[in-house]
């Protein structure tokens, strides 16, 4: 069962993702060359922190190991889960997805965004633009009265009318009290499967596309995915609301 919030949960989701949303804002700003993605999530420790909120990333367990940073950090070919390093300085160049995952008031609110850094190959700056595209075209679909999969199909459609790849082990997801709740939203399937989508969820949409092939592995830290042909992957997600008036995006930052 995909849970339906009420209004009460509706409006600590909405604080939550606020927060998560004003994070990666002032994270994003901080990224240029020769900074360290170890300062970068030291910063977006702080930032979290100054909002009276708690990353819900950092001590996350998945088989047994436990998630170490308070961000995830993923440069050029890491996809997600990259985990800050003293020795990683950014370069003029380089591209970094920017995830950030907070907890406030018992509610989480999840985003994430690829930012370049400095000046990158027109591919892959491309490659940035269809994937933040097909985001909104996946958050077009999340109407009351389609389906899970016709989010899948219009994202998948579109990332590969561009050449470029979707990965598939890893989805998006419902959110909630719960970092991953029902239903999964995988950013390739069949338009028409899938759960019907009803007013009151809230669901995070998160397109991860390759500049090459699909396909992913793991590095031995455990957490780090990377593409298995070493080319550049981006990364760009919303947390969203299901309403009868269509998809609202939760993720805004505040003004300054
Ligand atoms: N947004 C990521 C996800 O939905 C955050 C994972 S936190 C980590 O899976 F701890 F797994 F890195
Ligand atoms: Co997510």
């Amino acid at each position: 069962m995909i849970p339906i919030k009420n209004s009460d949960e509706i409006r600590r989701m909405r604080e939550s993702c606020a927060i998560a949303a004003t994070v990666l804002a002032r994270l994003k700003a901080q990224v240029r060359p020769g900074i360290t993605t170890y300062d970068l999530d030291q910063i977006g420790r702080d930032l979290i922190a100054s909002f009276g909120a708690r990353s819900a990333c950092h001590g996350y367990q998945l088989h047994s190991r436990r998630y170490p940073a308070h961000t995830c950090l993923s440069v050029n070919e890491e996809v997600v889960h990259g985990i800050g390093s003293l020795k990683r300085v950014l370069r003029d160049g380089d591209i970094i997805s920017l995830d950030i995952v907070v907890e406030h008031d018992g509610y989480i609110g999840d985003n994430a965004a690829t930012v370049p850094v400095g000046a990158i190959a027109p591919r892959t700056a491309e490659l940035l633009k269809v994937t933040e595209e097909a985001l909104y075209v996946g958050i077009k679909q999340a109407q009351v009265g389609n389906r899970i999969g016709d989010i899948s199909h219009a994202v998948q459609t579109f990332v590969e009318s561009h050449g470029f790849s979707v990965v598939r082990e890893m989805v998006g997801h419902g959110v909630g009290r719960a970092m991953h709740e029902e239903p999964q939203i995988p950013n390739f399937g069949r338009r028409g499967s899938g759960e019907r989508i009803k007013p009151g969820m809230t669901l995070a949409i998160e397109p991860m596309v390759n500049l090459g092939r699909y396909q992913v592995r793991t590095l031995s830290d455990g957490w780090t995915i990377v593409t298995a042909d070493g080319s550049p992957s981006a990364h760009f997600e919303h947390t969203v609301l299901t309403t009868d008036s269509g998809p609202e995006i939760l993720t805004i930052p505040r003004a300054a």
